[in-house]
Protein backbone atom coordinates (compact mmCIF):
# COMPACT_ATOMS: atom_id res chain seq x y z
CA UNK A 1 0.00 0.00 0.00
CA UNK A 2 1.38 3.80 -0.90
CA UNK A 3 0.39 6.60 1.26
CA UNK A 4 -1.87 9.11 -0.40
CA UNK A 5 -0.94 11.38 -2.46
CA UNK A 6 0.23 14.89 -0.90
CA UNK A 7 -2.56 17.96 -1.31
CA UNK A 8 -2.58 19.72 -4.20
CA UNK A 9 -5.00 22.71 -2.79
CA UNK A 10 -6.87 23.97 0.23
CA UNK A 11 -9.80 26.45 0.90
CA UNK A 12 -9.27 27.56 4.60
CA UNK A 13 -11.22 30.33 6.51
CA UNK A 14 -8.89 33.36 7.93
CA UNK A 15 -10.96 34.49 10.52
CA UNK A 16 -10.97 38.31 11.83
CA UNK A 17 -9.85 39.24 15.56
CA UNK A 18 -11.02 42.45 17.96
CA UNK A 19 -9.36 43.93 20.68
CA UNK A 20 -11.15 43.59 23.74
CA UNK A 21 -8.79 46.68 25.30
CA UNK A 22 -5.77 47.60 24.03
CA UNK A 23 -2.82 50.14 26.21
CA UNK A 24 -0.02 51.82 24.93
CA UNK A 25 2.36 51.03 27.82
CA UNK A 26 5.73 52.49 26.15
CA UNK A 27 7.76 52.80 22.81
CA UNK A 28 10.59 50.76 21.74
CA UNK A 29 13.81 52.73 20.31
CA UNK A 30 12.83 51.68 16.99
CA UNK A 31 9.45 53.23 17.11
CA UNK A 32 7.40 50.26 17.38
CA UNK A 33 4.71 50.89 20.60
CA UNK A 34 4.74 48.33 23.27
CA UNK A 35 1.08 47.57 24.28
CA UNK A 36 -1.28 45.19 26.00
CA UNK A 37 -4.26 43.63 25.08
CA UNK A 38 -6.46 40.73 24.39
CA UNK A 39 -7.16 39.93 21.39
CA UNK A 40 -10.40 37.95 20.82
CA UNK A 41 -10.91 35.71 17.47
CA UNK A 42 -14.32 36.09 15.44
CA UNK A 43 -16.18 34.49 13.08
CA UNK A 44 -16.49 37.29 10.73
CA UNK A 45 -13.30 35.88 7.88
CA UNK A 46 -11.87 35.74 4.58
CA UNK A 47 -11.80 32.69 2.72
CA UNK A 48 -8.77 31.44 0.91
CA UNK A 49 -8.44 29.13 -1.70
CA UNK A 50 -4.24 27.75 -2.36
CA UNK A 51 -3.43 25.60 -5.54
CA UNK A 52 -0.32 24.48 -6.47
CA UNK A 53 1.26 25.20 -9.64
CA UNK A 54 3.45 23.44 -11.56
CA UNK A 55 5.98 26.47 -12.90
CA UNK A 56 7.03 27.95 -9.79
CA UNK A 57 5.41 30.85 -9.93
CA UNK A 58 3.00 32.74 -6.74
CA UNK A 59 0.08 34.30 -8.52
CA UNK A 60 -2.86 36.31 -7.13
CA UNK A 61 -5.76 35.29 -9.12
CA UNK A 62 -7.76 38.34 -8.24
CA UNK A 63 -6.30 40.94 -6.74
CA UNK A 64 -7.92 43.20 -4.31
CA UNK A 65 -8.98 46.68 -5.19
CA UNK A 66 -6.36 50.07 -3.91
CA UNK A 67 -3.76 46.81 -3.61
CA UNK A 68 -0.93 46.53 -5.98
CA UNK A 69 -0.38 42.39 -5.86
CA UNK A 70 3.37 43.08 -4.88
CA UNK A 71 1.75 44.81 -1.60
CA UNK A 72 -0.91 41.81 -1.14
CA UNK A 73 0.21 40.29 2.50
CA UNK A 74 -0.80 36.82 0.76
CA UNK A 75 1.73 37.06 -1.46
CA UNK A 76 4.03 38.80 0.74
CA UNK A 77 3.77 35.74 2.95
CA UNK A 78 4.07 33.57 0.11
CA UNK A 79 7.41 34.95 -0.83
CA UNK A 80 8.70 35.04 2.07
CA UNK A 81 8.24 31.42 3.20
CA UNK A 82 9.59 30.77 -0.15
CA UNK A 83 12.53 32.45 0.56
CA UNK A 84 13.06 30.94 3.78
CA UNK A 85 12.68 27.79 2.44
CA UNK A 86 15.87 28.36 0.27
CA UNK A 87 14.96 25.74 -1.99
CA UNK A 88 13.08 25.67 -5.50
CA UNK A 89 8.85 25.46 -4.99
CA UNK A 90 5.88 24.35 -7.06
CA UNK A 91 4.51 27.88 -6.87
CA UNK A 92 0.57 28.50 -5.83
CA UNK A 93 -2.27 30.70 -6.80
CA UNK A 94 -3.82 32.05 -4.29
CA UNK A 95 -7.59 33.27 -4.40
CA UNK A 96 -8.66 35.07 -1.72
CA UNK A 97 -12.73 35.85 -1.28
CA UNK A 98 -12.33 38.96 1.03
CA UNK A 99 -14.94 40.04 3.66
CA UNK A 100 -13.31 41.18 6.51
CA UNK A 101 -12.92 45.18 5.88
CA UNK A 102 -10.18 47.04 5.31
CA UNK A 103 -8.68 49.36 7.55
CA UNK A 104 -10.90 48.31 9.83
CA UNK A 105 -8.65 47.23 12.73
CA UNK A 106 -9.98 43.85 12.64
CA UNK A 107 -6.73 42.67 11.75
CA UNK A 108 -7.83 40.85 8.40
CA UNK A 109 -4.59 41.30 6.55
CA UNK A 110 -2.59 40.13 9.13
CA UNK A 111 -5.07 36.54 9.32
CA UNK A 112 -5.05 36.69 5.13
CA UNK A 113 -0.92 36.43 5.87
CA UNK A 114 -1.15 34.10 8.87
CA UNK A 115 -3.48 31.28 7.25
CA UNK A 116 -0.83 32.11 3.57
CA UNK A 117 2.11 30.74 5.97
CA UNK A 118 0.55 27.59 7.49
CA UNK A 119 -1.27 26.34 4.14
CA UNK A 120 1.91 26.85 2.42
CA UNK A 121 3.51 25.38 5.16
CA UNK A 122 1.43 22.44 4.46
CA UNK A 123 1.20 21.98 0.65
CA UNK A 124 5.05 22.73 0.12
CA UNK A 125 5.72 20.22 3.14
CA UNK A 126 8.71 22.65 4.48
CA UNK A 127 8.25 21.12 7.91
CA UNK A 128 8.58 24.66 9.80
CA UNK A 129 6.95 24.66 13.74
CA UNK A 130 4.36 26.90 14.56
CA UNK A 131 7.22 29.23 16.20
CA UNK A 132 9.25 29.71 13.28
CA UNK A 133 6.09 30.72 11.36
CA UNK A 134 5.41 33.16 13.93
CA UNK A 135 8.73 34.39 13.95
CA UNK A 136 8.26 35.14 10.13
CA UNK A 137 4.78 36.52 10.31
CA UNK A 138 6.54 38.97 12.51
CA UNK A 139 8.18 40.64 9.63
CA UNK A 140 4.73 41.13 7.87
CA UNK A 141 3.13 42.48 10.59
CA UNK A 142 2.71 42.95 14.38
CA UNK A 143 -0.47 41.00 14.54
CA UNK A 144 0.53 37.90 12.55
CA UNK A 145 1.95 36.24 15.32
CA UNK A 146 -1.74 36.18 17.83
CA UNK A 147 -3.24 34.17 14.70
CA UNK A 148 -0.92 31.61 13.82
CA UNK A 149 -0.45 30.83 17.78
CA UNK A 150 -4.09 29.92 16.80
CA UNK A 151 -6.07 30.85 19.86
CA UNK A 152 -7.50 33.81 21.88
CA UNK A 153 -4.12 35.39 23.64
CA UNK A 154 -3.50 38.20 26.08
CA UNK A 155 -0.77 39.80 24.05
CA UNK A 156 2.13 41.98 25.24
CA UNK A 157 5.23 43.54 23.55
CA UNK A 158 5.17 44.63 20.04
CA UNK A 159 2.37 42.12 19.03
CA UNK A 160 4.36 38.42 19.44
CA UNK A 161 4.51 38.06 23.56
CA UNK A 162 1.41 35.50 23.67
CA UNK A 163 -0.66 34.46 26.44
CA UNK A 164 -3.79 31.73 25.59
CA UNK A 165 -6.68 32.79 27.70
CA UNK A 166 -10.00 31.28 27.50
CA UNK A 167 -12.53 33.83 27.06
CA UNK A 168 -16.64 33.25 27.91
CA UNK A 169 -18.45 32.77 24.47
CA UNK A 170 -19.88 35.63 23.72
CA UNK A 171 -21.64 37.82 20.78
CA UNK A 172 -20.35 41.22 19.31
CA UNK A 173 -21.53 43.77 17.25
CA UNK A 174 -19.52 45.57 14.69
CA UNK A 175 -19.93 48.42 13.14
CA UNK A 176 -17.31 49.53 10.44
CA UNK A 177 -18.15 53.71 10.04
CA UNK A 178 -17.37 53.32 6.23
CA UNK A 179 -14.17 54.74 6.63
CA UNK A 180 -10.60 52.95 6.69
CA UNK A 181 -7.78 54.59 9.36
CA UNK A 182 -4.49 53.91 8.60
CA UNK A 183 -2.17 52.34 11.60
CA UNK A 184 0.36 54.06 11.11
CA UNK A 185 -0.92 58.05 11.10
CA UNK A 186 -2.20 56.49 14.50
CA UNK A 187 0.90 55.55 16.15
CA UNK A 188 2.46 58.19 15.19
CA UNK A 189 0.32 61.02 16.29
CA UNK A 190 1.69 63.29 18.97
CA UNK A 191 -1.26 63.01 21.23
CA UNK A 192 -1.01 59.42 21.84
CA UNK A 193 -1.37 57.82 25.21
CA UNK A 194 1.88 56.07 25.28
CA UNK A 195 2.47 55.75 29.34
CA UNK A 196 -0.69 53.31 30.03
CA UNK A 197 0.24 51.81 33.49
CA UNK A 198 0.86 48.15 32.91
CA UNK A 199 -1.73 45.76 34.42
CA UNK A 200 -2.00 42.42 35.32
CA UNK A 201 -3.63 39.10 33.19
CA UNK A 202 -5.63 38.26 36.21
CA UNK A 203 -6.79 41.71 36.79
CA UNK A 204 -8.25 41.49 33.18
CA UNK A 205 -9.71 37.98 33.90
CA UNK A 206 -11.65 39.05 36.89
CA UNK A 207 -13.54 42.05 35.16
CA UNK A 208 -14.27 39.70 31.90
CA UNK A 209 -16.91 37.99 33.46
CA UNK A 210 -18.45 41.46 34.20
CA UNK A 211 -20.57 43.10 31.26
CA UNK A 212 -18.49 45.50 30.88
CA UNK A 213 -15.43 45.80 28.77
CA UNK A 214 -12.01 46.17 30.76
CA UNK A 215 -10.26 49.06 30.23
CA UNK A 216 -9.91 50.75 27.60
CA UNK A 217 -8.30 51.34 23.72
CA UNK A 218 -5.49 54.44 23.81
CA UNK A 219 -5.71 54.25 20.01
CA UNK A 220 -9.63 55.34 20.23
CA UNK A 221 -8.83 59.19 21.18
CA UNK A 222 -6.80 59.82 18.10
CA UNK A 223 -8.22 57.61 15.68
CA UNK A 224 -11.55 59.13 16.50
CA UNK A 225 -10.04 63.16 16.16
CA UNK A 226 -8.62 61.79 12.71
CA UNK A 227 -11.91 60.49 11.54
CA UNK A 228 -14.42 62.05 12.79
CA UNK A 229 -16.83 59.41 11.46
CA UNK A 230 -15.58 56.54 13.70
CA UNK A 231 -16.38 58.89 16.72
CA UNK A 232 -20.15 59.30 15.47
CA UNK A 233 -19.98 55.54 15.04
CA UNK A 234 -18.83 54.85 18.76
CA UNK A 235 -21.38 57.59 20.05
CA UNK A 236 -24.02 55.91 18.26
CA UNK A 237 -23.45 52.26 19.37
CA UNK A 238 -23.87 52.39 23.29
CA UNK A 239 -21.05 50.53 25.43
CA UNK A 240 -18.80 50.18 22.44
CA UNK A 241 -15.42 50.23 21.88
CA UNK A 242 -12.99 50.79 18.91
CA UNK A 243 -11.43 47.85 17.59
CA UNK A 244 -6.80 48.07 17.11
CA UNK A 245 -6.43 51.40 15.35
CA UNK A 246 -9.71 51.50 13.78
CA UNK A 247 -11.74 52.06 12.18
CA UNK A 248 -14.26 49.32 13.43
CA UNK A 249 -16.79 50.06 16.91
CA UNK A 250 -18.08 46.70 18.61
CA UNK A 251 -20.02 46.03 21.66
CA UNK A 252 -20.56 43.01 23.54
CA UNK A 253 -23.32 41.01 24.00
CA UNK A 254 -24.44 37.56 26.38
CA UNK A 255 -27.04 36.48 23.36
CA UNK A 256 -27.56 36.92 19.85
CA UNK A 257 -30.96 38.13 20.15
CA UNK A 258 -29.36 41.00 21.99
CA UNK A 259 -26.83 41.48 19.50
CA UNK A 260 -29.53 42.08 16.97
CA UNK A 261 -31.52 43.89 18.81
CA UNK A 262 -28.66 46.83 19.03
CA UNK A 263 -28.54 46.46 15.34
CA UNK A 264 -32.18 46.49 14.17
CA UNK A 265 -32.26 49.48 17.02
CA UNK A 266 -29.15 51.33 14.30
CA UNK A 267 -31.02 50.93 11.74
CA UNK A 268 -33.99 52.16 12.81
CA UNK A 269 -33.15 55.28 14.41
CA UNK A 270 -31.17 55.89 11.05
CA UNK A 271 -27.88 56.28 13.70
CA UNK A 272 -24.94 55.63 10.70
CA UNK A 273 -24.14 57.22 7.58
CA UNK A 274 -25.49 55.01 4.31
CA UNK A 275 -21.79 53.57 3.79
CA UNK A 276 -21.65 52.21 7.30
CA UNK A 277 -21.71 48.14 7.73
CA UNK A 278 -22.87 46.41 10.39
CA UNK A 279 -22.13 42.45 11.25
CA UNK A 280 -23.27 40.16 14.13
CA UNK A 281 -20.45 37.89 14.71
CA UNK A 282 -19.77 35.44 17.38
CA UNK A 283 -16.23 34.62 19.73
CA UNK A 284 -14.45 31.99 17.78
CA UNK A 285 -11.98 30.00 19.99
CA UNK A 286 -9.44 28.59 17.63
CA UNK A 287 -7.80 29.93 14.41
CA UNK A 288 -8.98 27.17 11.85
CA UNK A 289 -5.17 27.11 9.70
CA UNK A 290 -3.09 26.39 13.03
CA UNK A 291 -4.12 23.01 13.40
CA UNK A 292 -2.22 22.93 10.38
CA UNK A 293 1.60 23.40 11.92
O1 LIG B 1 2.90 45.80 12.00
P1 LIG B 1 1.71 46.50 11.42
O2 LIG B 1 1.64 46.46 9.93
O3 LIG B 1 0.44 46.09 12.07
O4 LIG B 1 1.91 48.02 11.84
C1 LIG B 1 1.70 49.14 11.03
C2 LIG B 1 2.38 50.33 11.66
O5 LIG B 1 1.83 50.59 12.95
C3 LIG B 1 3.85 50.14 11.92
O6 LIG B 1 4.61 50.54 10.82
C4 LIG B 1 4.13 51.01 13.13
O7 LIG B 1 4.34 52.33 12.70
C5 LIG B 1 2.84 50.98 13.88
N1 LIG B 1 2.85 50.03 15.03
C6 LIG B 1 3.47 50.40 16.22
N2 LIG B 1 3.48 49.53 17.27
C7 LIG B 1 2.88 48.31 17.19
C8 LIG B 1 2.25 47.90 15.98
C9 LIG B 1 2.24 48.80 14.94
O8 LIG B 1 4.01 51.49 16.32
N3 LIG B 1 2.91 47.49 18.24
Amino acid sequence: MTDAAPARSLTLQAPAKINLFLHVVGRRADGYHLLQSVFQLIDLADTLHFDLRTDGQIVLAEPLPGVAPEDDLCIRAARLLERAANRPLTGVTIRVEKRIPMGGGLGGGSSDAATTLLALNHLWQLGFKRAQLAELGLQLGADVPFFIGGGNAWVEGIGEQLTPLQLPRRRFLVVHPGVGVATPAVFKAPDLTRTTPSVIISDFVRAASASELFGRNDLQPVAERLEPAVKFAAQALPGSRMSGSGACVFAAFDCEAAANAALQGLRERNALPAQARMWVVSSLDQYPAAALA
